[in-house]
């Protein structure tokens, strides 16, 4: 047998996908179905959810819900919405994410672009994880926790309120698992680069700091997200973080060298 069969196991696990509507999320959702998996489709945008769930081959597996996740009783909600419909959650993705203008500098954000971005990366992530966590430990079952990060944990993007949301739900990918490793659910961080999803406006000239030459789709992270997620692939892996990132992050003030010679 493959070590790449059978990554995901129909019958136990069921997955949770924030931002499921679109991008990123939704590529993780739909190949989560792909393999079989029962998903709840999370997304503010109930037209986008609709279409992530339509074009599916199985949209028996899939239940949509539509909600604002920078509310608490909408998380709330939705944490009641994944009990009905699937009772227990053992995958979870929390993609969601405000997006991003250029124009929401350290000098201009406002403050509720800045609290409605902390709203949803960090503090669904946090309670919708913790409260996903306590049902696992009360059913003694393990799990499986990704959040998407960024590039922009570590370095500046001009978008304070986005970087600093980001290095808030990094380190909590760390703090969550170390405290639930015990329980065997694993939390990891995935982290793009520039990914031509609809989160943000891609520059085309970005492409020459890529060294794989292109940006990026939202199809070249599932894999990696479905590799990590598995416990079957990834049993031994929590706390890490993936970057899917062309090579960008490689990207310094030195250009590649010169190869005429070569
Ligand atoms: N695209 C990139 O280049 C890139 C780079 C680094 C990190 N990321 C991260 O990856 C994740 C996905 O990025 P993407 O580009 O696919 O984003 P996207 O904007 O295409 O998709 C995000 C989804 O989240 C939903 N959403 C926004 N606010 C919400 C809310 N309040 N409640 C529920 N849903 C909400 C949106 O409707 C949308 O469908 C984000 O967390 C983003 O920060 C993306």
């Amino acid at each position: 047998m493959s070590i790449f069969d059978n990554a995901f196991d129909p019958r136990r696990d069921v997955a949770l996908v924030t931002g499921a509507g679109n991008g990123i999320g939704r590529a993780i959702a739909q190949a989560l179905v792909g393999e079989g998996v029962r998903t709840v489709f999370a997304d503010v945008s109930a037209e986008r959810v609709a279409d992530a769930v339509g074009s599916l081959s199985r949209p028996e597996l899939a239940s949509a819900w539509t909600g604002d996740l920078a509310k608490r009783e909408e998380c709330d909600r939705l944490l009641e919405h994944a009990r009905s419909a699937f009772r227990r959650i053992t995958h979870f993705v929390h993609s969601a994410a405000p997006p991003r203008r250029e124009k929401d500098h350290s000098l201009a954000v406002t403050d509720d672009t800045w609290d409605q971005m902390r709203a949803v990366n960090v503090d669904a992530g946090f309670h919708l994880a913790r409260e996903l966590a306590r049902e696992l430990i009360a059913a003694r079952e393990p799990g499986s926790f990704l959040m998407l990060t960024s590039l922009h944990a570590a370095a500046p993007r001009n978008l304070p309120h986005y970087s600093t949301s980001k290095a808030a739900l990094a380190m909590l990918v760390k703090e969550l698992a170390k405290t639930l490793g015990r329980f065997d659910i694993r939390v990891n961080a995935l982290v793009p680069g520039a990914i031509a999803a609809g989160g943000f406006v891609a520059d085309p000239s970005l492409t020459k700091h890529i060294p794989l030459g292109r940006l990026g789709k939202s199809e070249d992270l599932a894999p990696m997200a479905l590799s990590v997620l598995s416990d079957r692939l990834s049993a031994y892996v929590t706390g890490a973080s993936f970057v899917v990132d062309g090579g960008l992050s490689l990207t310094n003030w030195f250009d590649p060298p010169n190869l005429d010679d070569f």
